[in-house]
């Protein structure tokens, strides 16, 4: 259990106190300590009573042993107790130990009645999303919280071993970067109406939550070869599809020195593998968990995504072949249109469920710093989405325009010129040819636990009319 290798515990100042992740592994019979956590399941036989006790440290719980006369009318499930007692081998096979209790305190009890989970029920995603205040005490999200955990770190280990610069992109940010409007515009409380003579807007021009870091890591690659950032972003859509939120985390790395689309697909092939890998090894308990009860049979899926190499395909030919289908899409294709969850979905089907890089979308479908491939009869820019089984994209990215004269054209065209002067000049002085992309962190973890509703991944969901806690 990597938690006991690698943590230094902060509750070992007292050296009986100890988590349960590192008493399942221990052989220290005999030893005494102390645990605190929350009751899983209670069981009297006779005058012995039968706890589960877990504390969050891991999947498993540790089983107690106590006298049923003294505790087993204050004990309930849910409540929160701090236990002292002696480790002893367990007569048990699926457990090496068991604690043989001294003494119980109850220090928070649960009143089973009121309590939206039962003991021993398994509650579907849907049952505990409604308890967003209380689902962490479950099971399942229990497990999801740890992987999230471990799923954060696995990603920023992989950028640190590969030479990225982690750069705090801001939250609060002057510009579109996307430009598709989905803004949230941000002033101080009170000042809803907008700005006025006596009160202009707080930062003097109007203000927002980021959409995407990625105008800021650009500013980076004039000074770093790899950067990335890895924060919450914001989008005012007004969806309440399984795949979107309001607030979302987005991992964005921005690569300078290239001109190929394939540096960027690499780094997002190695990243998805290495990453998810390493969850593998970390969390493996937990996984199988979601697994087992979440999405059977997702493990072979996933390992299929895995093992082989993610697939290419331009978006001319991907319109061609969903063009070819038999399917009946609710949106017909169409070059010249953005792809829709139905087709990104019958597309990763019909390429064997391997992820797969769609590149060269129609120019005009692509925001202003989209570099364009100058190319005929069809105009596009060197744009990449990856789409992985079941969810549809999970990552966009695309070489940027780094051409002065080309990039002054196109924000003229679309009026931003004056906005983004700062952005013409990182063109000027040492600027480099470069590119990057962006992968949402909950479809992430959607694609690799099989998790069907975005809103199951993150601890708190926002989305249109939602915004509980
Ligand atoms: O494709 P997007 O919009 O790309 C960008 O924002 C680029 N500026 C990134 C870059 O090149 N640095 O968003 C990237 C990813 C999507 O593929 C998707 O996984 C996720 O962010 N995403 C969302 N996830 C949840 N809820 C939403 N509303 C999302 N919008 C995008």
């Amino acid at each position: 259990n990597h938690l006991v290798s690698n943590c230094k515990f902060y509750c070992q100042k007292s050296s009986s106190k100890v988590r349960i992740c590192q008493v399942l592994s221990s052989q220290e019979f005999g030893k005494n300590v102390q645990i605190q956590g929350w009751v899983r399941s209670v069981r009297s036989q006779k005058e012995i009573l039968f706890l589960h006790v877990n504390d969050g440290s891991t999947l498993q719980s540790l089983q107690v042993v106590a006298n049923a006369e003294l505790y087993k009318r204050c004990l309930t499930f849910g409540s929160a107790v701090k236990i002292s007692g002696t480790l002893e081998k367990s007569p048990h096979k699926k457990q090496l130990v068991e604690l043989q209790a001294d003494s119980i305190q109850v220090i928070g009890d649960c009143n089973p009645v009121d309590y939206p989970f039962k003991i021993k029920e398994r509650h579907s995603l849907e049952y505990i999303r409604q308890f967003p205040h209380l689902r962490c005490r479950t099971k399942t999200f229990g497990s999801l919280l740890r992987i999230r955990s471990e799923a954060s770190t696995a990603i920023q280990s992989f950028f640190k071993d590969n030479g990225f610069v982690q750069i705090h992109t801001p939250v609060i940010t002057s510009n579109d970067c996307e430009g598709a409007g989905e803004l949230f515009q941000i002033e101080p409380a009170g000042r809803e109406q907008g700005p006025s003579e006596d009160e202009p807007h707080f930062f003097s021009v109007p203000a927002f939550l980021t959409v995407s870091g990625q105008l800021h890591l650009e500013v980076m690659t004039g000074a770093f070869p790899c950067v990335y950032t890895f924060g919450p972003t914001f989008r005012a859509e007004n969806s309440q599809s399984r795949r979107h939120l309001a607030e979302f985390y987005m991992v964005e790395a921005e690569i300078a020195f290239t001109h190929s689309l394939e540096d960027i697909t690499t780094v997002m092939e190695d990243l998805f593998k290495t990453a998810t890998e390493c969850i593998l090894s970390r969390c493996s308990e937990d996984v199988e968990l979601y697994h087992k009860y979440v999405a059977p049979g997702h493990m072979d899926r996933l390992n299929h995504m895995l093992k082989n190499k993610f697939k290419v395909i331009s978006y001319t030919e991907a319109v061609d072949v969903l063009k070819h289908s038999q399917q009946n899409f609710a949106f017909r294709p169409e070059w010249g249109c953005d792809l829709q969850t139905e087709h990104e979905k019958y597309l990763v089907q019909h390429c064997g469920n391997i992820p797969l890089f769609v590149i060269n979308y129609p120019y005009n479908l692509k925001p202003f710093y989209a570099r364009n491939n100058e190319d005929k009869p069809q105009h596009t820019a060197a744009a990449v989405d990856l789409l992985v089984p079941g969810i549809g994209e999970l990552c966009g990215g695309s070489l940027r325009e780094e051409r002065l004269e080309l990039l002054k054209s196109r924000l003229e065209k679309t009026g931003l010129k004056d906005t983004y002067q700062w952005y013409l000049e990182l063109r000027q002085f040492g600027s480099v040819p470069h590119g990057g992309f962006g992968m949402g962190f909950e479809r992430y973890l959607q694609c690799i636990l099989g998790v069907d509703n975005i809103k199951d991944v993150i601890p708190f969901p926002r989305f249109s009319h939602s915004c509980v806690l």
